[in-house]
């Protein structure tokens, strides 16, 4: 666990590694980080028997992926007749790891879930999540940032249904892209901390609401101490500080993110799913029978996965 100060004039704790004039400290958070990081996507796979009762050991296999890659991937039976009872075990399934504060969504049904699917109709029409096209990576809720308090912090993503072609995610920790881009030039952190490195424009919806513009920085520090990202790779409706070095520091992160041998892929199978403290993914463009399309629940949470005494 990386060790934590109060920096004076600063009420967020601030991890020691991530100042810039302690090299040393960053040093020893990087190697072990690095050291720990799983290889190949089926180390952070754990089978879980009943949702509603995850047992000690599966809850701690969990938690060592968490802390390992700030993500866990779970399967558990298929739940496929009932889906309010899928529902209410997603629910739980986040609860058990400290996850309650549930995003306020505008596709979200009353139970703060929503179904990423394809349609045609209806509110969800006309945004890329709700279409078979691919997503670019990004980190969850990136145009809703309000503070580290108040930002999506982590996520619950679960396989209904697979898409016949296609339909893959990659994964990356956002501290692995953090680690990369340090070592690349640790000036990238900096332009990427500013706290008005990244904005999104307001946005008008069919029903005439607006969402106002969203400014902030893509690397932050959560209450917790924990390292925090907000990113989108796309290239329309956002807008980037104007100067040289964001400019950089974003082509280095693309960079990173195309290339980087620590990039998983998966994927997720019917019943599988990934929980996880909003980590950098995308999802490549997909193809499905008509009556039986691809069909994935997502909930969004205020605050990180913690083990229950927190
Ligand atoms: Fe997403």
């Amino acid at each position: 666990m990386a060790t934590v100060a109060e920096v004076p004039g600063d009420r967020l704790p601030h991890p020691r590694w991530l100042s810039s004039a302690n090299d040393r400290d960053y040093r020893r958070w990087r190697d072990a980080r690095l050291a720990r990081y799983p290889l190949r996507v089926e180390e952070l796979l754990v089978e879980i028997r009943d949702p509603f009762r995850v047992t000690p050991a599966e809850h701690a296999a969990i938690m060592s992926r968490c802390d390992r890659a700030n993500m866990a991937l779970y399967a558990f039976g298929l739940m496929k007749q009932d889906e309010l009872l899928l529902r209410a075990g997603l629910l739980s399934l986040g609860a058990t790891f400290g996850l309650r504060a549930i995003e306020d969504h505008r596709s979200a049904g009353t139970d703060g879930i929503v179904r990423i699917e394809v349609v045609n109709e209806g509110g969800r029409n006309g945004y890329i999540p709700y279409t078979d096209r691919p997503i670019s990576w990004h980190t969850d809720g990136y145009y809703n940032f309000h503070s580290p308090r108040r930002c999506v912090g982590a996520m619950l993503l679960h396989c209904a249904r697979s898409a016949e072609q296609g339909g893959e995610n990659r994964l990356l920790d956002p501290e692995i892209a953090y680690i990369k881009l340090r070592d690349d030039d640790p000036a990238h952190i900096g332009a990427l901390m500013h706290p008005a490195a990244m904005s999104i424009p307001e946005n008008a919806e069919e029903s005439g609401a607006i969402r106002p513009v969203n400014v902030g920085p893509v690397f932050f520090v959560h209450p917790s101490g924990a390292l925090g990202m907000r990113y989108t790779a796309r290239k329309r409706n956002i807008l980037w500080r104007d100067d040289e070095q964001t400019r950089k520091a974003v082509a280095a992160l693309e960079r990173i993110l195309d290339t980087d041998p620590l990039v998983l892929r998966i994927k997720m199978s019917p019943g599988q799913g990934m929980i996880c403290n909003n980590v950098l993914h995308d999802r490549s463009g997909f193809r499905s029978a008509a009556d039986e399309g691809r069909l994935l629940y997502r909930v969004r949470y205020h605050g990180r996965i913690c083990r229950p005494e927190n």
